[in-house]
Order: C-alpha cells, then structure tokens, then sequence
C-alpha cells in the first residue's frame, strides 16, 4: 500500500467515515496488507488523544469537559454532605435521586445529551454504555491500568456526524463505601433494594468506575 493511501486512509478515520470507531493510531497500524509488516511503527506514545487535534472541534471539547466538571462539582459536595449527615444509606437515597436529576438539568441546560455509563452499571436503566462508550471505557481501564490518573483521561471524537466526549470517573477511597470490594452488610442490601441488577461493586481505589458521556450534533 501506498504511503499516500495509508496517510488517506489515515485521515479518513480520523473524521470518522471510514471506520469511526477505532483509535486512529490502531488503524494506521492495521492499514498494512500483511499484518506482521511492522514498517509503519506507531508513531503515538500511550495517552495520545484517539482522534487528530485538528479534527476534533477545540470549542466543543472545552464546552464538554466544562459541564463534566460542573457534574462532579455538584454531586460531590452533595454527596459529601449526605453521606456526613446521614451515612452512606442516606446517601444512597440522595445519590439515586440527585444523580439522574443533574444529569438531566445539564442536558436542559446545556443542549448536550449529559449522562453518566459505566462497564459494571449500577442503574441498569441509565447507565449501560453503548458500543462507542463500551470501546472508550475499555479504552480508559487500559490507560489506567498503564499509569494515567482517571483524572486525566478524556476522549473527544466525532462519530457518525455527533460530537463525543467521555471523561473517567476514578474510584476515590470515598466511593469504596458504596462501589468498594468491602461494602457494608447494611449498605449492600440497600443497594440492591434500589438496584436489584447492580454491577457497581469491587472496585480498588484508582480504578475507572465509569464516565461522564456527551454527546451532540454537529451543527
Ligand atoms: C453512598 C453510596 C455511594 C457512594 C459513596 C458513591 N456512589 Fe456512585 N453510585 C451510587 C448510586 C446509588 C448510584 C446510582 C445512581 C443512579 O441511579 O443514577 C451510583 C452510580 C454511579 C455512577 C453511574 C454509573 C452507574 O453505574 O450507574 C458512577 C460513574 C459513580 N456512581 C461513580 C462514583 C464515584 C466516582 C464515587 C466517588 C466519588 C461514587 N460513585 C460514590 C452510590 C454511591
């Protein structure tokens, strides 16, 4: 293949109309005929960002990454403040409410499609990601597992004429209490009172609990 074609193919993914869905550095790095042909080196350390700077909208990637930021500003301190006031099983009434009710006051607010996913869902009804979120949460699990801070880890892309957005959501030692390896007799069987299908437990301390997901059409 040629090297214009791979550089074609290259940019072709990149805005998403060939393949879309994959890391474009996997792509290049598939696009030779014969798979052991390791001539086109990956030129992208781990924790490149999966889609060309240039493609992906600066404006709308800042607004995405402000209203993840405007998600956790408001559920942690609500959730802090339950979990003082009355311990996780208030908490947990709290977070079943408060939760769903800022995702959808940002989406209102906003224009954007706000929700939280996770790969182990806890609320089975909001939560279960779809396949562009199931490839970036794996995507995260990989990052965090190779040394990146949840914090840091975010994807943007554009994906069948959507804009995308994903930032990690790390498990704190605060969120152990509820989505740890070691819950509480009391706290687990409040837990599946409320969700009766709930995946969102044992998890450690750093590990990617799930991500704030955006999405919206491209003008
Ligand atoms: C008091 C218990 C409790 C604590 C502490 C807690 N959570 Fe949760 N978490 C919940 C409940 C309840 C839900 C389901 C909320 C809903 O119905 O939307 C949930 C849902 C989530 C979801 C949405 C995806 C899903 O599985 O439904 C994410 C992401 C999440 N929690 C992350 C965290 C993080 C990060 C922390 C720590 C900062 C944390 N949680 C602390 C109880 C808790």
């Amino acid at each position: 293949m040629t090297g214009l074609l791979k550089t074609t193919l290259g940019a072709l993914a990149t805005v998403g109309l060939l393949a879309g869905l994959l890391p474009t550095a996997q792509l290049l790095a598939q696009s030779t005929d014969d798979p052991s042909d390791t001539s086109v080196p990956n030129p992208y350390p781990p924790g490149t960002p999966m889609t060309m700077p240039m493609v992906v909208p600066t404006d709308l990637t800042n607004e995405a990454a402000a209203i993840t930021q405007q998600f956790v500003g408001t559920l942690l301190p609500t959730l802090q403040l339950a979990m003082a006031a009355g311990g996780p099983l208030n908490a947990i009434e709290v977070c079943a409410v408060e939760a769903p009710a800022i995702a959808e006051k940002l989406s209102a607010d906003t224009g954007w499609n706000v929700r939280r996913v996770s790969l182990k869902a806890r609320n089975s009804s909001t939560a279960k990601p779809d396949f562009w979120e199931t490839m970036g949460l794996n995507l995260f699990d990989q990052r965090q597992r190779g040394g990146e801070q949840g914090a840091d880890i975010n994807l943007a892309e554009i994906v069948a004429g959507e804009f995308r957005y994903m930032q990690a959501q790390p498990a704190a030692p605060l969120c152990l209490t509820c989505h740890g390896t070691d819950i509480a007799e009391d706290v687990r069987s409040a837990l599946l009172r409320h969700y009766p299908d709930d995946m969102a437990t044992g998890y450690t301390a750093g590990q990617i609990r799930g991500a704030i997901s955006l999405r919206k059409s491209m003008p």
